[in-house]
C-alpha cells in the first residue's frame, strides 16, 4: 500500500478550533458532545493504564532487557529508551510473567546470581531466566509502575506461591527468603500487592473447568502469608464471551455453606483479543485473522467493531458478579487487550507473536481506553497486550533499534485520565455507512470519555470515518473554561506506521489554543484520535 503524505496537524488543527458563545445553527455542525460535568461517574483507577510484559519472543529479551554488559543504553540491564517513555507516559503498573508462561514458570529459577540460575526449555522459547524477579522488580522502580505478578497454578504448588511472596514481600531479617531477596540487592521488601491467581485457567493455565479452578483459587489464596497488609488477588474470568466459567466459578466460590467473602477476591480478569476479522465466515484461530499492513475499509472497521465486544463482555460480566457481589468489590481487570494479527510484519523471526501497528490500531487503544474510562466506577486494573515487540505494542526494538508505535500516542496523551474523575459524555454523531460483504453496514460515527483532575476537563475523541472530518458543537454543561489545548493524532493513509527507517511517519501534535465560552467548535479529522485539554475558568 503506498504512504501518502504525512499529514502534520498543528495548523490545520489550529484552524479547525473556533468558538460561539451562543448555540451555533443546527446546520453549522454535523456532530455533538455534551460533557455533563455533574454526573460524574467514578475515578479513574491510574492502574487502568497498565501494560503486559511477559516472557515471550522478545518482549523481554532483546526488548525491555538487554543485559549490563551491552552497547545499548541501559541501567542495570534494562534499555534506557523503554524506561524514558514508560515515564514519560506515567505508566502506572505493569503484569509479569505471563501470560500462557506464567502456569510454566518457576519464579525460584528467576532469582540469586546470574551465573548459577538454570536455563529452561519453557513454554515460548527457551529461557535463560537472566531476568526474573529482581529484574523485574528493578524495572518496576525505574519506570514508577508498580507490579503486578501473575502466579503459577498449572504446575506449581500452593506453597511455592506462599513462597514468592516471601520472597517479594519478607522482612530481610525476618527470613531467609528475605535475605535472599537482599543478597539479590533489594533489602526492602518489594511489597507485592497485586497478584494474579494463575492466567487464562480455562485453556494454557490449566484446562480446569470452572469448580475446579475455584477450589484452586480458594486454596492458593487461603493464608497466605501476610506482610505489609492483605494483598489484592486477581481471579481468572473467562474467555472472550464464556459468561458460563464467570457463573459457575462465582457458583462454587460465592455460594452456599463454605462461601468466600468477595472482598477477599480484588479483580476479575477478562482477556479480550481482537483478532476475528472474518466476518463470520470462520472463527478458525488462524484463518479468521486480519493482516497488520494489508487491510482494506471493512478491515479497518471490523477492528473497531470486534475490539468495542469488549464492552459488552466487561457489562455481562459485571452483572453477574453484581449477584453474588452486590456491593461491587470485585473490580473488572482487563489484564489482556489489543489487536491480533497472523505473522508476517515482525521485524526477526525471533520475535514470536510481534506485529506492525498502524493508526487503525492506535483508533482500537483508543476505542479500548476511552471505554474503560467511561467505565470508571468498574474498571480495576488494565493491561494492554503487550508493551513491546509483540501484539499491540507501545514500542518496537531489534537490537540497538528503537522506535515507538502510533499506540504510544494513546498512551501519552490519554495519561491526564489517570487518577481524574469520569464524567458521562453524550456523543451524537452521523453514523459511519459502509460495505460489510456487499452489505450495507453502520457504525457509530464519533465516541469517546472526558474526565476532571485539577480543574482540567479532558475529553479524547475517536472519529472513525477513513474520509470524513466530523465538524462538532461541544457543550460543557457545569463549568466553563478559558484555554485549551488539543493534540490530536491523525495520518492522510490509514496504514500509516513507524518504521525503523521512518521512525516518526506517525505521531501526534499538539496546540494551544486560547478561548472561552461554550459550545465551542472542533473539527475532528478523519481516522483521528484527539485529546482536548480544556482549563476551567
Ligand atoms: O499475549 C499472548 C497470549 O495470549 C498470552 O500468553 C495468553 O494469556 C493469551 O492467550
Amino acid at each position: 500500500m503506498e504512504r501518502r503524505t504525512l499529514l502534520k496537524g498543528a495548523l490545520t488543527l489550529g484552524a479547525s478550533l473556533a468558538f460561539a458563545r451562543k448555540s451555533l445553527p443546527a446546520s453549522a455542525a454535523d456532530s455533538r458532545i455534551e460533557v455533563l460535568l455533574d454526573e460524574p461517574l467514578g475515578t479513574i483507577s491510574p492502574a487502568v493504564y497498565g501494560h503486559f510484559t511477559e516472557m515471550l519472543g522478545a518482549v523481554v529479551y532483546d526488548g525491555i532487557w538487554v543485559g549490563e554488559n551491552s552497547k545499548i543504553p541501559n541501567t542495570g540491564g534494562i534499555r534506557k529508551a523503554v524506561i524514558e517513555k514508560l515515564r514519560q507516559i506515567k505508566a502506572p503498573m505493569v503484569r509479569w510473567p505471563g501470560g500462557c508462561f506464567a502456569d510454566s514458570y518457576d519464579w525460584a529459577d528467576g532469582i540469586g546470581a546470574a551465573a548459577k540460575r538454570p536455563e529452561r526449555g519453557a513454554f515460548w522459547r527457551g529461557e535463560p531466566n537472566s531476568f526474573g524477579t529482581p529484574e523485574f522488580m528493578r524495572f518496576c522502580q525505574l519506570t514508577g509502575a508498580e507490579p503486578y505478578l501473575a502466579a503459577n497454578v498449572r504446575s506449581l504448588s500452593a506453597l511455592a506461591f506462599d513462597r514468592w511472596i516471601e520472597y517479594c514481600n519478607a522482612p530481610a531479617d525476618k527470613s531467609s527468603l528475605g535475605r535472599m531477596r537482599a543478597d539479590d540487592g533489594f533489602r526492602d521488601p518489594f511489597n507485592v500487592k497485586y497478584w494474579g491467581v494463575g492466567n487464562e485457567a480455562w485453556g494454557c493455565g490449566g484446562n480446569f473447568t470452572p469448580a475446579e479452578y475455584s477450589e484452586e483459587f480458594r486454596r492458593f489464596t487461603a493464608w497466605t502469608p501476610s506482610y505489609q497488609g492483605p494483598l489484592k488477588f486477581v481471579a481468572v474470568g473467562p474467555g472472550s464471551e464464556d459468561l458460563d466459567w464467570t457463573e459457575q466459578f462465582c457458583l462454587a466460590t460465592f455460594s452456599g455453606k463454605r462461601a468466600i467473602h468477595p472482598k477477599n477476591v480484588y479483580g476479575w480478569s477478562i482477556h479480550h483479543y481482537t483478532w476475528d476479522l472474518a466476518r463470520g465466515k470462520t472463527h478458525d484461530w488462524d484463518a479468521a485473522k486480519g493482516d497488520a499492513l494489508q487491510f482494506d475499509i471493512q478491515d479497518w472497521y471490523e477492528v473497531f467493531r470486534e475490539g468495542g465486544k469488549v464492552e459488552k463482555i466487561m457489562l455481562s460480566n459485571w452483572e453477574v458478579l453484581g449477584q453474588y457481589d452486590p456491593d461491587h468489590n470485585i473490580k473488572l481487570v482487563v489484564d489482556e487487550y489489543g489487536s491480533w494479527y497472523k505473522p508476517g510484519t515482525e521485524s526477526d523471526p525471533s520475535h514470536a507473536l510481534e506485529q506492525q501497528i498502524t493508526l487503525r490500531d492506535a483508533l482500537l487503544t483508543a476505542q479500548t481506553l476511552d471505554i474503560f474510562n467511561r467505565h470508571a466506577d468498574k474498571m480495576g486494573i488494565g493491561a494492554c497486550a503487550q508493551l513491546m515487540n509483540c501484539l499491540n505494542s507501545l514500542f518496537l526494538s531489534r537490537e540497538e533499534k528503537f522506535i515507538v508505535t502510533p499506540n504510544f500516542f494513546v498512551f501519552d496523551m490519554y495519561q491526564s485520565h489517570q487518577g481524574a474523575t469520569s464524567v458521562r459524555t453524550e456523543f451524537s454523531a452521523p453514523q459511519v455507512s459502509y460495505q460489510r460483504d456487499n452489505r450495507p453496514a453502520t457504525f457509530w460515527g464519533l465516541n469517546g470519555s472526558a474526565s476532571l483532575k485539577d480543574k482540567i476537563l479532558t475529553l479524547t475523541v475517536v472519529n472513525p470515518h477513513t474520509t470524513e472530518h466530523r465538524e462538532a458543537e461541544i457543550m460543557v454543561r457545569g463549568g466553563s473554561f478559558s484555554s485549551a489545548e488539543v493534540t490530536a493524532l491523525t495520518n492522510s493513509d490509514i496504514h500509516a506506521h513507524n518504521t525503523f527507517d521512518h521512525p516518526e511517519a506517525v505521531s501526534a501534535t499538539s496546540q494551544k489554543v486560547s478561548m472561552s465560552g461554550s459550545p465551542l467548535r472542533y473539527t475532528f479529522a478523519p481516522a483521528s484520535v484527539t485529546k482536548l485539554s480544556l482549563s476551567l475558568a
